[in-house]
């Protein structure tokens, strides 16, 4: 408190210095916040727009259907450990023909490898890898994914 009017001064200075560090407590938790809900957002939107675009054939968790889209699970960490195998995840129609966002589309290639591949050391999918590979379209899906699977797995 301000007793006498010479510690005034000082308290002055206390004060000042006192609302400062609140002030950059405030802001960095306010950043903080920010960036955690964002992160939280980013995985919740490409939960969703796995669940509207890509859910149908291959399942909630990812393992597909007996004579449908086969187990992501099964080669996943695999595929996603090779440059082929990347290229592959981005290139096959479900992914590229599907109506996300290049952006989007690497969210949700990026949900896959986590949350349901369970790989968290894959490297992140990004928008411009995503943008680089889309358009080339495989000839033959089902030859190509075998072919990948026999030179991933030895
Ligand atoms: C109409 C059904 C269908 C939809 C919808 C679909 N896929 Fe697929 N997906 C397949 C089939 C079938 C394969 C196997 C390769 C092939 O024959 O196309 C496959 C293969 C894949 C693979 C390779 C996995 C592996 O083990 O070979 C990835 C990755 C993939 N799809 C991602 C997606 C994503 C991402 C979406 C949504 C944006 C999506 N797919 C939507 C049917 C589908």
């Amino acid at each position: 408190m301000c007793c006498s009017k010479e510690s005034c001064a000082i308290f002055g200075w206390h004060f000042l210095i006192r609302m400062v560090k609140r002030g950059v407590l405030l802001v960095t938790t306010t950043i903080f916040l920010m960036q955690a809900t964002g992160v939280l957002a980013q995985s919740n939107s490409a939960r969703i727009n796995y669940l509207l675009n890509c859910q149908g054939c291959h399942s909630a968790d990812g393992k597909g259907s007996a004579g449908g889209a086969p187990d992501m699970t099964l080669y996943g960490k695999e595929f996603l450990q090779s440059a082929p195998g990347r290229r592959f995840f981005i290139q096959v129609p479900g992914s590229s023909n599907s109506s996300l966002s290049n952006l989007e589309l690497a969210d949700v290639l990026n949900f896959i490898a986590r949350e349901l591949i369970q790989y968290n050391e894959a490297i992140q999918f990004t928008e411009s890898e995503v943008e680089q590979y889309r358009g080339t379209k495989i000839s033959n899906v089902v030859e190509t994914r075998n072919q990948l699977i026999l030179e991933l797995v030895r």
